[in-house]
């Protein structure tokens, strides 16, 4: 079948992407091969967590075996308690140097003590489509379903269907602006971060990372609306992946965690007044309500009520908040607290994150939703506008959403995603 012009150009930019930062060979720590794309060949050569299980979902449009491979080396050191950590450091004597500027908690000095947003699941669909699916479904479901198993056990002691995060990086959405209050940062400098950052994780150390612990110090203690749309997502994504291989129980388990998360989500995080989602901060569960990409995220799930997704779409629609020329910006433009990337240099250099800027990744998870909610118009302007900062100013980390500038890492691989977003817009399977 042949693809339109632009789709096709679009391939072979993401191809020589992959081909540049693919990271192969075998580290002699665990003994074991791999090969995965890293996000940035300059700044993060390593494996991360939900930025892999992006990289597979773009792989498996063109290369199925490096898809697989991809969730393969992500799989490969996990533990027998089913964590994954957030960075596989897999060449990490390569780069000890670079080392020093990360501040990462470690589980084992090639592992590190965080999760990500849990796309796991995603992925794993993604790679079993299609020649030898099966059987790759039959070799990492069980996997896959332990990490699952390890965050409902170990991230959500107050058993509502939604897990908490234990510092903001957990979310991937390191400096975003809903955190600040929270944190006690008033003056958002990368120095103010890091101190606050400090005050919150730092103790952790004390306690030897222990959950109890952590969670009893409620410190930062949040169930992020962002990772939990993505957690219950996923839950319902693997429901499917179980029947397919024949397990009936499993998917109903799945299931039902997919709705008590949902239902958690509709009920607890939801702002009638505002007509947005907000995190939950502390024991106390206070709603963090700035408004950012996050709030508009349960736009994603199937099961969301009409009129929530509807409202949804009118704060995605109005251009006082998300519907920018380069749509959609990570904080609403009206928010006091956004930052103008071209405007903030010094905050930006100083690589404070999401507080502004428009990002492939979370455009992708928007796009779909509207589309799954009927809202195709809406849909597709974000994923045209998205191509079109591609084609413009090449794979960056992150856009300014007025002028679609790029900004942060350069050829950043997540961004690849707009290859998804072209298929969708153009309807090729
Ligand atoms: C930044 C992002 C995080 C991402 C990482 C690697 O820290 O905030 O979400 O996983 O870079 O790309």
């Amino acid at each position: 079948m042949s693809h339109s012009p632009r789709y096709d150009a679009m391939t072979e930019r993401v191809k020589a992407l992959y081909d540049r930062n693919r990271q192969k060979g075998t580290a002699p720590w665990c003994g074991h091969d791999y090969d995965f794309v890293c996000p940035s060949t300059g700044t993060y050569p390593f494996q991360w967590f939900w930025d892999s299980c992006f990289h597979a979902i773009v792989l498996a449009r063109y290369d199925m075996d490096r898809a697989r491979s991809e969730i393969r080396s992500l799989l490969r050191n996990q533990p027998d308690d089913g964590f994954v950590g957030h960075v596989t450091f897999w060449q990490r004597e390569a780069f000890e140097e670079m080392l020093k500027e990360y501040s990462i908690a470690y589980r084992t000095p090639y592992l590190s003590d965080c999760i990500q947003p849990p796309l796991l699941a995603e992925a794993l669909f993604a790679i079993t489509r299609g020649d030898g699916g099966r059987s790759v479904l039959d070799e990492l479901l069980p996997k896959v379903r332990r990490y699952y198993d390890w965050l409902d056990r170990m991230r959500d002691p107050d058993r509502d269907g939604l897990i908490a995060i234990l510092q903001p990086d957990e979310s991937g959405l390191d400096h975003i602006p809903k955190y600040d209050a929270y944190l006690g940062v008033t003056n958002p400098t990368r120095d103010e971060f890091t101190a606050a950052w400090q005050r919150a994780v730092g103790p952790y150390a004390e306690m030897q990372r222990d959950h109890d612990k952590m969670f009893a110090a409620d410190a930062f203690v949040v169930e992020d609306v962002l990772v939990n749309t993505i957690y219950a997502e996923n839950e319902r994504v693997l429901g499917e992946l179980h029947e397919e291989a024949g397990d009936q129980a499993g998917a109903s388990t799945m299931r039902e965690r997919a709705a008590k998360s949902v239902d958690s989500l509709v009920r607890k995080c939801w702002d009638a007044k505002r007509s947005l989602f907000f995190d939950l901060a502390g024991q106390a569960e206070k709603q963090l309500q700035v408004s950012t990409v996050t709030s508009l995220m349960p736009i994603l799930l199937p099961s969301l009520p009409r009129e929530m997704a509807d409202s949804l779409v009118k704060h995605i629609a109005d251009p006082d908040e998300y519907a920018a020329a380069y749509p959609v910006p990570s904080t609403a433009l009206n928010e006091p607290l956004y930052l103008k990337p071209s405007d903030g240099r010094p905050e930006h250099d100083s690589k404070l994150l999401w507080r502004g800027p428009s990002w492939i990744n979370t455009n992708w998870y928007i796009a779909r939703g509207l589309r799954r909610h009927g809202h195709v118009d809406l849909a597709r302007t974000i994923e045209d506008r998205s191509a079109e900062l591609i084609e413009k100013g090449g794979f960056r980390e992150y856009y300014d959403p007025y002028t679609g500038e790029g900004f942060g890492a350069h050829a950043f691989s997540w961004t690849a995603l707009v290859l998804n977003m072209l298929a969708d817009h153009e309807g090729i399977a």
